[in-house]
């Protein structure tokens, strides 16, 4: 098989394992996770607690060490080097926490200039830096104001521009937005997208939650069990979702296609005659009306529309409609194969998942 053409990955995960040993049996954080992060892309891991996400996460910057498995950042195989290098490595690659870890006694600056600090930067040079990262989250005339005086979006903010003080190229956040409102958390999802195009980033963000996805992400993989069990572009995920765990996710945020109970109200066929469910998936402006009509017409088929909903992902429209087709089985193929042929993805729902 031949790889993609592209740049090299920013982040590049091969055949991770990670187990923790306690008295009873192992446990397998990580079974064996492989992933590319692509130079600039927000991609998301999501996943239900306990599913590897943090474990993950930092084995990218090795605050963990995989058991088995490479970890290559920026070119760099960070699971070869020695602790010194590694040191310098992560300057390269910013944290977010989901609970910010911000030290009271510090100030927004103190805070911010702390990893400087720590880096032995002069104070000058350090000064400049808090002064260029003030503004680019929107903090300046928060600068002298202690943690405890501060909302919990404005926090954030300050965690942001700590990670971002040392100029990393790689920014992983931890769930960086869990512990916020949903207006906040827009908030802060719009300034990591912001700083991603300003500073060309690579962003690597884990949360539960697929809203978070959905508003952020380029990519995303959906994580169970310490496995990668689905991959692919948010858009793709989120209209053609393959494993029934996905679905799940996605149905939590853009609800059924087709509303429960809507099966057991639909009229029996009639003798001869089948009944299927169709889901009907458009992307971009498309008169689907005018489709099913002329289906129905020139196939013979009854065709009731059960649900519909028009949506965008990124800046993608799309629409997603029911159908209930009742005809004769090759009418109904006919008519599915017709739709395809305009360029419409169609798909049977099987009824029990209706
Ligand atoms: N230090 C540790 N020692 C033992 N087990 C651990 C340790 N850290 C994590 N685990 C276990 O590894 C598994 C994965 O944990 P991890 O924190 O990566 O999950 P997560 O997906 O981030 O979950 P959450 O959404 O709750 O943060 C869990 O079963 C967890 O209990
Ligand atoms: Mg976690």
């Amino acid at each position: 098989m031949s790889e993609p053409s592209g740049p090299p990955p920013a982040i590049s995960l091969q055949a991770l394992v990670r187990e923790y040993r306690g008295r009873g049996t192992p446990l397998r954080a990580l079974d064996g996770v492989s992933l590319d992060v692509a130079p600039g892309e927000v991609f998301g891991i999501v996943g239900r607690s306990g599913a590897g996400k943090s474990t993950l996460l930092r084995c990218v910057n090795l605050l963990e060490r995989p058991d088995s498995g490479r970890v290559t950042v920026l070119g760099q195989e960070v699971t070869r080097l020695d602790e010194s290098a590694l040191r310098a490595a992560r300057r390269g690659i910013g944290m977010v926490f989901q609970h910010f870890n911000l030290l009271s006694s510090r100030t927004v600056a103190g805070n911010i200039a702390f990893p400087l600090e720590i880096a032995g930067i002069p104070r000058a040079e350090r000064e400049a830096r808090v002064a260029e990262l003030l503004p680019l989250v929107g903090l300046e005339d928060r600068r002298n104001h202690y943690p405890a005086q501060l909302s919990g979006g404005q926090k954030q903010r300050v965690g942001i521009a700590r990670a971002l003080a040392s100029r990393p190229r790689v920014l992983l956040c931890d769930e960086a937005t869990s512990a916020l409102d949903p207006e906040t958390t827009e908030e802060i999802l719009a300034l990591i997208r912001s700083i991603r195009d300003r500073l060309d980033l690579t962003v690597l963000l884990i949360t539960h939650e697929m809203a978070v996805v959905k508003a952020v992400c380029d990519r995303v993989a959906v994580m169970e069990a310490g496995k990668v069990i689905e991959e692919g572009r948010v858009f793709d995920v989120f209209t053609r979702p393959a494993h029934p765990t996905t679905r799940r996710f996605v149905s939590e945020v853009i609800g059924h296609v087709v509303p429960p109970g809507t099966v057991a109200q639909l009229p029996a066929p009639n003798p001869g005659e089948e009944r299927r469910l169709l889901q009907v998936l458009f992307a971009g402006p498309s008169s689907t009306r005018a489709v099913v009509s002329e289906a129905s017409r020139r196939f013979g088929l009854d065709l009731n529309i059960v649900s519909g909903r028009i949506d965008a992902i990124g800046r993608e429209p799309y629409g997603l409609m029911a159908l209930a087709a009742y005809g004769p089985s090759p009418a109904i193929a006919e008519a599915t194969a017709w739709m395809r042929g305009l360029g419409l993805d169609v798909s049977e729902i099987a009824e029990d998942l209706a």
